[in-house]
């Protein structure tokens, strides 16, 4: 399954065959770049970018290297292949095949999620499109610019399931995608992290660790949904998806890095001699940890969700590699554990397993997200700074959930609303924080040099050397 790069809408699901399909993408498209012109990254016509474009949907060979004007990158649909007899593999459908067109039943759930999936694609983009002005050197500068290109790409691959499975509505629907805007007061965007402004190149590295993740998540469940083309869709999605939390990954542990040196070669601890000698400070560090973590839990819904349930008896959306889990793939008997709040305290209540697929993929999230946090520590500890990270407790700073109304440490301890006013200075940024990180951010883009608030990658995209190769050429 190459991929035709010949036709004006770059694909690999045979689009020519079908005209009316073709037509209405391709009526589509001008209003995608007018969109991209206006809300995608700001500043950035006639750069040429080392950028890698998807070229087959095999798993290795599948991207290709080079220069890249802007903005005449070719977005496209990429669909991993359909797999000769596979089954549905969770709930009442299992076992029958899976679907190559969408149950009438399930329309306007099937036509929901993927909307909602779709709608955090362009957002995203919208919220980090002036950070290209303040990049802290031309790697970076090219890293936002491939994850940006993705979304959009991504956005494009829920847009095409639209137009070739939902008829009007779906055109509909594919419109609207452009109307909405992260941060918009009439038309915002649909979940509340993606409203949130990505101000600075610290919160871009959190963003692309935390959220990006909770996309992977995302994504990977509806990798196992019963209608066939949204999973292989999501399939591929999740190959693009990895680089953006290695950026996210790598981001987060090169600010670290930098602090760790500034702190041994001033052999300090004190936050304000860091900040001083233009590194931030770990504190500052672990409160944009525990802010976008707490708002990517958000992400994963209620924990006890008749929705969520629904989405799994109907075969729609399963649960984080679904065949891997050893149990009957039905959940309809048996509980699971689910965290509540029970007077002053938070207590694990059992609760029917069905009922809580949301706070299990929820969980899989956390450990995930921990996994990175481990190997942060590692390097701290090797650097022989004596701090550690840690993930602020699941009911922190939550705003969708049972901890929605109330107030929670990072320990997890409840807290009376003058106690969270007094503290919560200490656990999240505050304006002086966010003033502080925003005063660092100052563009760096002569190849080989970097900011002072982050250590150098140790290693460069595709092999290229990061000390001299030049990522992006301005012209
Ligand atoms: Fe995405
Ligand atoms: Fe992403």
């Amino acid at each position: 399954m190459a991929i035709n790069y010949n036709e004006r809408i770059p694909n690999n699901v045979d689009l020519a065959d079908n005209r009316r399909l073709q037509r209405a993408l391709e009526a589509w498209q001008p209003e995608f770049l007018s969109w991209w012109h206006e809300l995608g990254p700001e500043g950035t016509k006639n750069f040429d970018i080392y950028l890698r474009t998807a070229i087959s949907v095999e798993p290795d060979g599948w991207a290709h290297y080079d220069f890249v004007k802007m903005p005449d990158y070719r977005w496209g649909i990429f669909v991993n292949p359909e797999e000769a007899g596979k089954k549905i593999s969770f709930g009442e459908h299992k076992g029958e095949d899976v679907w190559q067109e969408v149950p009438g039943e399930y329309r306007s759930t099937l036509r929901r999620l993927i909307v909602t999936q779709g709608d955090t694609e362009p957002a995203s983009v919208e919220q980090q499109r002036m950070l290209g002005l303040t990049c802290p050197s031309l790697y970076d500068l090219r890293n936002i610019f491939q994850v940006n290109v993705e979304e959009g790409r991504h956005l494009w691959a829920m847009v095409y399931l639209l137009h070739a499975y939902f008829g009007r509505d779906g055109r509909e629907e594919a419109e609207a995608m452009l109307e909405r805007h992260s941060g918009d007061p009439d038309k915002p965007r649909i979940l509340g992290a993606f409203n949130e402004k990505t101000p600075d190149w610290l919160s871009f590295f959190m963003f692309t660790y935390f959220t990006d993740r909770d996309g992977k998540y995302q994504l990977a469940s509806l990798a196992e949904s019963g209608f066939d083309p949204l999973a292989r869709t999501c399939q591929f999605m999740l190959t693009e998806e990895g680089h953006h939390m290695f950026i996210g990954e790598t981001g987060v542990g090169r600010v670290i890095q930098r602090t760790c040196e500034v702190m041994n070669e001033l052999r300090t601890d004190d936050p304000e001699r860091v900040r001083a000698a233009g590194a931030v400070d770990m504190p500052t560090l672990q409160k944009f940890m525990n802010f976008h973590f707490s708002v990517s839990l958000d992400l994963f819904g209620q924990e006890t969700s008749t929705n969520a349930a629904n989405y799994f008896n109907q075969s729609l959306k399963g649960r984080f590699q679904e065949t891997m889990i050893e149990d009957d793939h039905r959940l309809l008997e048996g509980t699971s554990p689910v965290h509540v709040v029970k007077g002053d305290e938070i207590v694990l209540e059992e609760q029917p397993a069905l009922n809580t697929v949301n706070e299990r993929l929820r969980e899989e999230y956390i450990k995930d997200c921990q996994r990175g946090m481990t190997r942060w520590n590692r390097n701290v500890k090797r650097a022989g700074i004596d701090f550690q990270f840690r993930l602020p407790h699941r009911a922190f700073n939550r705003r969708i959930g049972n901890f929605a109304d109330v107030r929670v440490s990072p320990k997890g301890k409840i807290l009376s609303e003058a106690e969270w006013t007094r503290r919560h200075g200490e656990w999240l940024p505050d304006e002086e924080d966010r003033a502080f990180v925003q005063s660092l951010m100052k563009r760096v883009v002569e190849p080989g040099k970097i900011a002072s608030w982050v250590a150098p990658p140790s290693r460069g995209i595709n092999h290229e050397d990061p000390s001299s190769f030049e990522y992006v050429r301005f012209s």
